[in-house]
């Protein structure tokens, strides 16, 4: 997983507790980064459920709270770092449909060993977009705040659903959003 996950995640969990609460994440998550994260290094990506665990042990917020949460917040960072995938984007279908073909494309250039799932889509119905999640790695939770974030901020009213599919390996989500009147 890319450091810029980290950095921003570390951010993430001072602005909402203090940097005393990272000191000690890192203390508890013994991780073999020590938690010395760069934007542009490539991390384990075990290390960041490790610290989500550790959040989610000295806080008592469940960890798909912590990281829905952070997701929400990763997607405004992620999209003022890159200002250049919103450009003439004026509603989430029509961002989150970019996802696959062209923002983790272009991610995909500028960060060779990144790690990215894979993304499915269906528009069963105008105001209806179904999109899957496939990954090697479990963070659907991650990407539910991710769209949460998105939704936010193109202010729209748009009811989300999710659902766990089973795989043989690795982890898929269906997501559904509802564009609400
Ligand atoms: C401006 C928009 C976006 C940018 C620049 C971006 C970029 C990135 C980057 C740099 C990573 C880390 C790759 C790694 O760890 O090696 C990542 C991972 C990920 N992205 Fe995006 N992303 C964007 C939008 C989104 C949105 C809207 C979603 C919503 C579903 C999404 C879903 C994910 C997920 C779930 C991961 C974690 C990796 C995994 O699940 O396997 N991304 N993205």
């Amino acid at each position: 997983m890319k450091g810029i996950v980290f950095t921003v995640f570390l951010e993430f969990v001072e602005e909402i507790f203090d940097a005393d609460r990272v000191d000690d994440i890192i203390e508890l998550a013994a991780l073999p980064s020590e938690g010395a994260y760069t934007s542009v290094g490539t991390y384990n990506h075990q290390e960041m459920l490790q610290l989500v665990s550790a959040l989610s042990e000295l806080s008592h917020i469940p960890v798909h709270e912590l990281v829905n949460k952070f997701g929400r917040h990763l997607f405004g960072c992620l999209s003022s770092a890159h200002p250049q995938f919103l450009e003439g984007v004026d509603s989430s279908f029509q961002l989150l449909a970019s996802i696959e073909d062209y923002i983790h494309v272009e991610v995909r250039k500028l960060y060779p060993d990144a790690e990215l799932p894979r993304f499915e889509y269906k528009f069963p119905r105008p105001e209806q977009m179904i999109m899957t999640y496939h990954s090697t790695r479990p963070f659907g939770d991650l990407a539910q705040g991710l769209i949460e974030g998105c939704i936010a901020h193109f202010g729209e009213n748009i009811r989300l659903e999710r659902e766990e599919l089973s795989t043989e390996k690795g982890f898929s989500t269906r997501f559904i959003l509802r564009q609400q009147d």
